[in-house]
Parts: C-alpha cells; structure tokens; sequence
C-alpha cells in the first residue's frame, strides 16, 4: 500500500501547486497597489470603450495626489504636488467629456452610403501601400467593422490620441499620425463612416489576418516569417555568387521600416512569437483593452478590438506561440491515467514477488 500512499502524497502537492501556489503567487508577484498601499484590482470590461478604464486611472492618480499632498511637509514639494492635481483633474474632466460625446455620437443613425463616400478621405493614408506615414504603416482597414469595436472607431475619428488613450504623449509637440482627421469631420459623418465600415467591411476575417491587420504594423512574428512589411517574400540564392541579394534588399527594408517605428514609438515594439506563453490570459485580455492599465505610461496606443477581434488575434498568438497546446491537453488526463495504472499494476508485481517471503 506503500507505494499508492506516495502517489497520493505527491499527486496532491503537484495539484495543489499548479491550481492554488502558482496562480497564487503569481497574482502576489503582479499586484499593483495605490499610495497607500490598497490593491488595484485590474478587471476586463469585456472590450466594451466607454471611458470606464480612464476614470477608474483618474481617480486613482488623483486619490494617490491628495493623499500625498495630506502627508508633504515641505512647502514647496507640496505646491508641485498641488499643480499636478490640477493637470490630473482637468485630464480627469476633459476624458469624461470626450466619452459623454463619444456616447452621443453613438445614438445617431449614420448613413451606410453617406460613409462610404466619406470614407475616400481615409484611403489617401489606408491604401495597402504599406508606406509609413509619421511614424507607422497605416493598417488595412479591409475586416475593421469585424475587429475593432463601434464605439472606439466612434472615438478614433472623434480624437485618435484621446481613444487610443495615448494623449499624454501628445499633449506638447508629437501630433499622432493620424491626428490630421481631428475636427475634420461632423458627428453625422463620423455616424455614417463607422455604420458604413460596420456594414461593409464586417467579413469575418481569418486568425491571421486579424493580426495582420491589428497588430502587424507595430510587432513582428519571427516563427511566423512575418515582420512590420507583411509576410517574408520568398527569394532565391544567386547560384553563382551565394548571394540572396533580393533578401538583403528586404531586410535593409525591414530594419529602415523598423528604426522609423521605434522613432515613434520610443522602442521597437517587441516580437511576439511567444508572448503567450509569457503573458496570463488576465494579463493579455486587460492589457489588449488598455494597455495603460498593466504599463502605465506605455506608449502602445489602445487597438480597440472588438471581444471577437480580440478572439481572433488570441487564436494566432496561440497557433505561432503554443501550437502543440491542444495536443497536450489532449494529452494530460492520459498521462495521468497511465500513471495511475502503472502504479496499482508496480504494486500487484511487487506483492507477488514478496508474497513468499514474508
Ligand atoms: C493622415 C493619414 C490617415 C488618415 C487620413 C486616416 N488614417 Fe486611420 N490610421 C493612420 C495611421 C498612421 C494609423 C496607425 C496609428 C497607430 O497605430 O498609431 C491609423 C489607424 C487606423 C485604425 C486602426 C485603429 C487602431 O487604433 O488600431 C483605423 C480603424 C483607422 N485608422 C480608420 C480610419 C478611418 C475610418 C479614416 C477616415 C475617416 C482614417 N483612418 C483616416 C493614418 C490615417
Ligand atoms: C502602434 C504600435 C502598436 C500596435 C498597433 C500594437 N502594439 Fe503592442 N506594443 C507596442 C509597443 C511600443 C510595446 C512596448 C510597450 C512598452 O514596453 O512600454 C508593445 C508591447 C506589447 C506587448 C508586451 C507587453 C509586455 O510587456 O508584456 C504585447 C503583449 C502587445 N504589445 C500586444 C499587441 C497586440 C496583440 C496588438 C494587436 C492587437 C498590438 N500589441 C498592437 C506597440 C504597438
């Protein structure tokens, strides 16, 4: 019986360590906490852009300023401390009302056919042309009703720093690369571009092309063979000289698209090929939502992806980053399985081997 009791023993600690210690200890690693040391619990909203995650982070910097102005003894610390509760506040005050309008604009009918003609002063930068414009390859916009959601496309052609929530990086000189459209259109022909993009350009896209389309144009995915340009095209070795000059030529194309990017961005976005093995799924969900909930600061604008985009980038992550993931947990009760019986079977040999001498 000896040797089912150590099954049992270390079965139950292997359990308790994958379900209770390592998730346990993981969140105790990752927590994130306020000046006065309450946790700040960073929840998913289901990808629903209202604003919510920018008040939750205005209220907490501004608690987190009061709280420090109560304790600051020195005058003038606490003057400079009082003058960045003001900025916070008026930040605060300017995001609830872009979002109450972006709310407005949202209960306007727009327009399919209206949209659509309004939609040729986008393709002057959303051409396919894979050319960077201020910083960034313009996406294609040929699935962006099935990815990104209503109400943050509403938000994007309304202010695209402020719906990407990236605006304290414009606050001074940097204009977004696509801040020209600012002020430039009408509630109404905001409403009618987004019901045009809605309704026609809402084919369901491939995991791959939700990438693509979303991701591509800031992140590579070496194990995929794609980087900031698109897929890497196929190219031949000179057979004389050994030299693949049309590969050279293509990443000397890379590497140019790359430091304009990191220009940018401040860094070259990094790879993602693994990052779902990196990255809990919590970590993932929230950070795609808004990323300067997990990195605040960041200068990764928020994508806006619908839930079901966001689904669709996940299932790339997950085929480039963890392809054998399925099969393993196919795999896993088997293996278990196999372990239980070999035991009871290692058990039944050794008492017949036994039963004599005792
Ligand atoms: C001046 C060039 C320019 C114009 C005009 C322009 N865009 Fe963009 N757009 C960009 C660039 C550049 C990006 C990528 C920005 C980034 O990733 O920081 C972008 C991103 C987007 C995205 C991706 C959203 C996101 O946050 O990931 C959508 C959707 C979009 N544009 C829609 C439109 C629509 C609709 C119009 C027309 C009403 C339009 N754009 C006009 C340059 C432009
Ligand atoms: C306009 C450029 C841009 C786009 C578009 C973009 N990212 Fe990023 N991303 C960045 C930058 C820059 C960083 C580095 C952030 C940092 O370290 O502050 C980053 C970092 C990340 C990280 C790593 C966070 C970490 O530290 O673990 C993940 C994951 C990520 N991006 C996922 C995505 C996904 C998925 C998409 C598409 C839905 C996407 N990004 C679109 C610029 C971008």
């Amino acid at each position: 019986m000896k040797e089912l009791k150590i099954f049992g023993v270390v079965a139950f600690f292997s359990l308790l360590t994958y379900y209770l210690v390592e998730p346990y200890a993981h969140h105790a690693m990752h927590a994130k906490f306020d000046a006065q040391g309450n946790e700040i619990k960073i929840e998913s909203h289901g990808f629903v852009y209202d604003g919510t995650t920018e008040a939750a982070a205005s209220a907490v910097a501004i608690s987190d300023l009061e709280y420090k102005i109560g304790k600051e003894k020195d005058a003038k610390l606490k003057a400079s401390l009082e003058k960045k509760l003001t900025l916070a506040k008026d930040v605060q005050a300017k995001k609830a009302t872009f979002w109450k309008e972006v709310a407005t604009i949202g209960q306007l009918t727009g327009n399919a056919k209206a949209g659509e003609a309004a939609f040729a002063s986008c393709t002057g930068c959303h051409n396919g042309l894979n050319m960077n414009m201020g910083g960034v390859i313009p996406p294609n916009l040929d699935h962006a009703g099935a990815l990104y959601d209503e109400n943050y496309l509403i938000a994007l052609l309304k202010d695209p720093a402020m719906a990407s929530n990236v605006d304290h990086k414009y606050a001074d000189t940097m204009l977004h690369p696509m801040g020209s459209i600012k002020g430039t259109m009408s509630h109404q022909q905001i409403a009618d571009v987004v019901t045009y993009l809605k309704e026609k350009k809402a084919a369901e896209p491939t995991a791959k092309t939700a990438f693509m389309e979303a991701c591509v144009r800031c992140h590579a995915m070496r194990y995929d063979k794609v980087t900031q340009l698109g897929d890497i095209p196929k190219t031949k070795e000179n057979i004389k000289t050994g030299h693949d000059i049309d590969a050279m030529k293509y990443a000397q194309k890379v590497a140019e698209e790359q430091a304009t990017l990191a220009g940018y961005m401040g860094k070259l976005p990094p790879d993602l090929s693994m990052i779902i093995r990196a990255r809990s799924e919590h970590f993932m969900e929230t950070f795609i939502e808004d990323p300067q909930t997990q990195l605040p600061g960041t200068s990764m604008p928020r994508v806006g992806l619908s839930e079901a985009g966001y689904e669709k980038v996940h299932e790339y992550l997950m085929d480039i980053g963890d392809p054998s993931k399925p099969a393993r947990d196919m795999a896993g009760p088997w293996v278990l399985g196999f372990f239980f019986i070999f035991t009871i079977l290692a058990y039944l040999w050794k008492s017949h081997q036994w039963k004599d001498l005792h």
